[in-house]
């Protein structure tokens, strides 16, 4: 439908993000958590978010309470409405990593491209480090399927939920996630140590 924004020009920032990264003491960057549902994504990003936090980096977590009820409201489960929902998901990462935080997400993106593309978004020549960090939160679906904390493996069974990720609706593996954490084999606690960890051990945080 066209480029709506071509007569809009920006505004030259007047705080820099080299100061913006000394004034927090960490570089920013969006850990990118995906999974399936009951997989863990929400348990571990808020658990890094508050180590994060623990640690005196400015922290922010986006999940499905505060994104799928408010700003894509409007967006349900068909493919094409996960991929609007990852995109503007993406978008407003890429807003709060522009404003210096580490900012956790929470949300399936199930489709590799979508991903990807998220990656590509974040990725500027002028930073050393990545800012997109892909969280693979590996949990078998039988596991996922066992917790089931909101019942829902259980309705898509009984086909009362139609296009469910991993029982009628795909879910694409991460192909060279920078960090894979097992939660069916170690505590959440070890989960999220081991992701604080890689931002230790490439020079995110002080
Ligand atoms: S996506 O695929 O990234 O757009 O999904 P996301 O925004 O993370 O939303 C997933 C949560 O929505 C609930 N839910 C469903 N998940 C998958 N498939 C279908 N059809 C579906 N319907 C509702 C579910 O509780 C997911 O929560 P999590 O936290 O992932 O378990």
């Amino acid at each position: 439908e066209g480029d709506k924004s071509s007569d809009v020009v920006w505004h030259l920032a007047s705080v820099s993000h080299a100061q913006r990264e000394t004034a927090n003491g960490h570089a920013p960057a969006v850990l990118w958590f995906t999974g399936l549902s009951g997989s863990g994504k929400s348990t571990v990003a808020n658990a890094v978010d508050k180590m994060l936090h623990d640690l005196g980096c400015k922290t922010y977590v986006l999940d499905g309470d505060n994104v799928r009820h408010g700003l894509n409201g409007d967006l349900g489960f068909s493919d094409a409405d996960r991929v609007e929902n990852i995109r503007r998901i993406g978008e407003v990462s890429k807003l709060f990593v522009d404003a210096g935080l580490l900012v956790s997400t929470a949300f399936i993106s199930p489709f590799v491209e979508d991903r990807e593309s998220v990656r590509a978004q974040l990725s500027d020549s002028q930073h050393s480090n990545s800012q997109f960090i892909e969280v693979y939160i590996d949990t078998p679906i039988e596991v996922c399927e066992q917790r089931d904390p909101k019942g829902l493996y259980k309705k898509a069974r009984a086909g009362e939920i139609k296009n469910f990720t991993g029982i009628d609706s795909a879910y694409e593996l991460p192909i060279n996630p920078e960090v894979h954490v097992k939660t069916a084999e170690q505590s959440i606690e070890a989960c999220a140590q081991q992701v604080v960890d890689y931002l230790k051990c490439n020079g995110y945080l002080d």
